[in-house]
């Protein structure tokens, strides 16, 4: 079976064709068109500007690298939330038209839980606690019961947003991880923050705000702010998937959402999974960042297990959370 599937939740407008061919994830096309600012953060309405310029080409250019046409397609599967409305119904308005147009079932799937499925079909992990980080999701996850479960989450921004927000404070464009990133490795010269985990959850503005701050001050080099503010961090969203791990007795790690890319994120992850025996996979950047072919991959799955929509059924749903999906397909 082939599935497209279109991503358009938040800065990506993406399109991607994915096979079963062999039982296997195997990713025919990967083609995306992201917004990027040189200063700022995202801007929904001219995000989704960005997606309806691009979302034809973008199309066009995954049949074209897929080497199929609509024939080869069997199923049309989407982005239906959560994300951010404007850029949520360009995806959704243009899987919708092509569904009809060329008769193909239609799918609208949760984009957290693509990130988990491809990650899960891309790697060795089988029953893996999620790290889901990125700008608009902090999530730690894993399946129990018939859904994700939500172990820990963050109450307010996400931690992509945390180093996106704090990029701007040092004149930073959007995205600003990869930089901080670089920036961590070349200081050691810790800068006490504030660290906030309550339970399981976290919450990140109280550190936005002490780095902004300190940031403003002109007291600290910006490698050091750098260190510090990731430092604290990414140590808060360790010591919740550590107690995660303990809590269900899993042993695998996956990390992904496109702050799974940073190294220093990974490095102090893969050492406490090391300290509890237990596995870290971390999926390739192409779908570990929002991408269609999780999309298309989700889509495909749930359809194999029976799961239809009728296009009533395909409303976006910008605030819908990864543990209220039955997962009919484990
Ligand atoms: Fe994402």
């Amino acid at each position: 079976m082939i599935a497209l599937g279109i991503e358009s939740t938040a800065h990506t407008f993406g399109c991607g064709i994915v096979s079963d061919s062999g039982g296997k994830c195997n990713i025919l096309a990967n083609e995306k068109s992201a917004y990027t600012t040189q200063s700022g953060g995202i801007h929904p309405k001219e995000a989704m500007e960005h997606h309806l310029k691009n979302a034809k080409s973008v199309i066009e250019n995954a049949l074209r690298t897929a080497k199929t046409d609509w024939n080869g397609i069997d199923l049309i599967s989407f982005s239906q939330g959560p994300g951010l409305g404007p850029c949520l119904r360009v995806g959704a308005i243009a899987a919708r038209a092509l569904a009809l147009r060329y008769k193909k079932p239609l799918l609208g799937v949760n984009h957290c839980i693509a990130h988990i499925e491809i990650g899960k079909a891309l790697t060795q992990a089988k029953n893996p606690i999620i790290v889901y980080v990125s700008g608009a999701n902090t999530q730690i996850t894993g399946y129990e019961s018939g859904c994700y479960r939500i172990y820990g989450e963050t109450l307010d921004i996400g931690v992509g947003n945390l180093l996106d927000v704090f990029g701007r404070a040092l004149g930073i464009g959007f995205p600003a991880g990869p930089q901080l990133d670089k920036m961590y490795f070349e200081s050691q010269n810790y800068i006490a923050f504030p660290y906030t985990v309550k339970g399981m959850d976290l919450t990140f503005s109280g550190l936005l705000t002490a780095a902004e701050n300190k940031a403003k001050s002109k007291q600290y080099g910006n490698a050091d702010l750098a260190y510090s503010l990731l430092h604290t961090a990414f140590a808060m969203v360790t010591e919740v998937a550590e107690r995660a791990l303990a809590h269900t007795e899993k042993n695998e790690i996956l990390l992904t959402g496109g702050v799974a890319a940073s190294r220093a994120l990974q490095q102090m992850m893969q050492k406490m999974c090391d300290a509890r025996n237990a596995k870290m996979f971390v999926p390739p950047a192409s779908v570990a960042t929002d991408n269609a072919a999780m999309i298309a991959w989700l889509g495909l799955i749930e359809h194999k297990a029976g799961i239809k929509q009728k296009i009533g059924d395909t409303k976006i749903l910008p605030m819908q959370r990864t543990d209220q999906v039955e997962v009919k397909w484990a």
